[in-house]
């Protein structure tokens, strides 16, 4: 298939709503070997479909294991997720620093519930659950909300959000 490319504000397929993947067959796990690529060189630890243009709820992660996870036995927290959906959320909350690789340089402080409940199909169909903490839930938060057509800088002042976009624009003008 032809390669994927990642995508930067102001591009509109970051602002749209991506649609239920209907059957989890070879392309679509070929649009997340490609996803994963991406990421990697990017060097991210999280990336959604539309972020490449695809308009389906594709999520790929390599998250670092934070103190939260300290229980999980890897060295990183790797995940394919088709359809992913939270279906609990607690009502603690966290605030972390956030970037996001279609924000070039942007960051921001973004409050978040502290933990999830995640429902999603793994690469080969098959229906996972997944209860997280720590950095993971916060990556995979972002990821979803990508699917939702919404950013990080969403949650921010307009002031803050001018602020970080005009950094990226010059940022990615200086790239060219
Ligand atoms: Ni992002």
């Amino acid at each position: 298939m032809t390669k994927l490319d990642l995508l930067y504000i102001p591009d509109s397929a970051l602002h749209e709503k991506a649609k239920e993947v209907s059957s989890v067959n070879d392309e679509i796990r070929d649009i997340l070997d490609n996803m994963m690529d991406i990421m990697y060189e990017h060097n991210g630890i999280g990336l959604a479909g539309n972020q490449v243009g695809v308009l389906k709820r594709l999520v790929v992660i390599d998250c670092p294991i934070d103190e939260a996870d300290e229980e999980e036995d890897a060295e990183s927290l790797k995940y394919k997720m088709v359809n992913p959906k939270i279906t609990w959320h607690s009502k603690e909350k966290t605030t972390r620093q956030e970037g996001c690789l279609s924000i070039p340089t942007g960051l921001a402080d973004i409050e978040r519930p502290t933990e999830i409940s995640v429902e999603y199909l793994d690469e080969k169909g098959k229906k996972q659950t997944l209860k997280t903490g720590g950095l993971l839930s916060a990556c995979i938060q972002h990821e979803i909300d990508h699917l939702n057509g919404i950013l990080y800088t969403d949650y921010l002042s307009k002031l803050k959000r001018d602020m970080i976009y005009k950094k990226v624009k010059k940022y990615l003008k200086g790239q060219k």
